[in-house]
Parts: C-alpha cells; structure tokens; sequence
C-alpha cells in the first residue's frame, strides 16, 4: 500500500489539537494516568494478576481499563497471527490505544504476551517515562507448561500449534522491568500487594 510508507506530511494529515487535553480529563477523574504493561509467557498469569489488581484499583475509587491479548484478538486484532510481523502489529496497535487511554485519563493495565524487547520499547517510548511501568510477570515455563490452562501447551508440543511461545517462538525477558513478580510461587494477592507498593512509591496512588 503506497499511502502506508507516507509521512503525514506527505499525506496531508495535520494534528488537531483539542482544548480538552489529557490534564484535564486526569483533574477531573482525580488520578495520574500510567500503563501497567504486563509481560510473561502464556499461562504466566498476567490477565488473572491485571484483573485482581484492577479490582483493588477500582474499589480504591480509580478509573482504569483491561487491554487483554486473548479479548483484543477477538475484535481490533482479529486479523492477525502469531507470527513475529503479526505479534509486532499486534503490539503496535494496543502500544497506540494504550496511548490513547491514557490520554484519556486512565490507568490502564495491558496483559500481552508481547514477547520482543524491541516493541515493549516502542510502546514505552510512545509515552512520556513516568506514564509506563513494565511489569514482568516471571513465571518460569516448566511451571506455566504445568499450569497450561488452556491446554495449548499440550497442543504446541504435539505440534497442532505453531509458533507457541516458549516452544518455537521465543520470548525475550525484561531485562529491567519496573515491576518484577515471582508468579511462579506466590499468591496473587502477593503479587497484587508489590504492583500496589510500587504504584504508591510512584505516586501514583497515595490510598
Ligand atoms: S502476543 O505475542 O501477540 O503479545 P497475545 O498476548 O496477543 O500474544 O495473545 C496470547 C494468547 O493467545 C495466549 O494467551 C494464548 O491463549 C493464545 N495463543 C494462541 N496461539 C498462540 C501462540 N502461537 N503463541 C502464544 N499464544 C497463543
């Protein structure tokens, strides 16, 4: 597609920028806006310790949205794969909405597998430094492989499944996340606990 290669400068497309601005709608939803980006392997457990947290951030008063890989690939990224230049798109796309949340005011909590350092990058650098915490949810594979809640595990070792992660596609670890939580051995309460200490060492919350 030509226009895909073309600045928007060459396309004609200039910024408009609204009176209403991201300060304003964080003033009134009292809060700083951050994406929490949840990295690990599939069956880490980043949408069970994303959404525990969002409870406990909700019920705090705080105004947030779950961006969750296996929901979003239901509808804005239903047409991709998992191969490397798909997972890429993928990460492009929620790194962009992400920004547009957060824009919006909120605290956003993405749980993606997003398994290649160089798009994690990206997406932290679409956004000013303070507004992205990587957290790193460090389950080790024998432990997520026995956990295989899915079963996809069984399914890529059997070879039905192609380019699994862990399995025949690789994941790069964080190699200094904000967050690192040993989810192979701690409750999600424990886990939920670090990401609450780290958001009010951060500021982010004072409650
Ligand atoms: S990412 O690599 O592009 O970031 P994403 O988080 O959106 O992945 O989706 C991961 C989910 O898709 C997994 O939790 C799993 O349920 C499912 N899935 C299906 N096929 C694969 C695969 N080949 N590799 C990893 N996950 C897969």
């Amino acid at each position: 597609m030509a226009e895909k290669s073309m600045s928007t400068q060459e396309n004609n497309i200039v910024w408009h920028q609204h009176t209403v601005n991201k300060e304003t709608r964080s003033k009134l939803k009292k809060q700083k806006p951050v994406v929490l980006w949840f990295t690990g392997l599939s069956g880490s457990g980043k949408s069970t310790v994303a959404g525990a947290l969002e409870n406990v951030l909700t019920e705090l008063g705080f105004h947030t949205y779950l961006l969750d890989g296996d929901n979003v690939r239901h509808g804005l990224c239903k047409d991709l794969s998992f191969s490397e230049q798909d997972r890429k798109e993928n990460i492009r796309r929620v790194g962009e909405l992400c920004k547009l949340m957060a824009d919006a005011g909120l605290i956003v909590l993405s749980a993606f597998i997003s398994p290649y350092r160089e798009e994690r990058k990206m997406v932290r650098e679409l956004l000013p430094e303070s507004d992205f915490l990587e957290v790193f949810v460090n389950t080790p594979i024998e432990v997520c492989e026995q956990r295989d809640p899915k079963g996809l595990y069984k399914k890529a070792r059997a070879g039905e499944i192609k380019n699994f992660t862990g399995i025949d596609s690789d994941y790069e670890q964080p190699l200094q996340p904000e967050i690192n939580l040993p989810a192979g051995d701690n409750e999600v309460s424990v886990l939920v606990d670090i990401c609450l200490t780290a958001l009010r060492q951060r500021g982010v919350i004072t409650s």
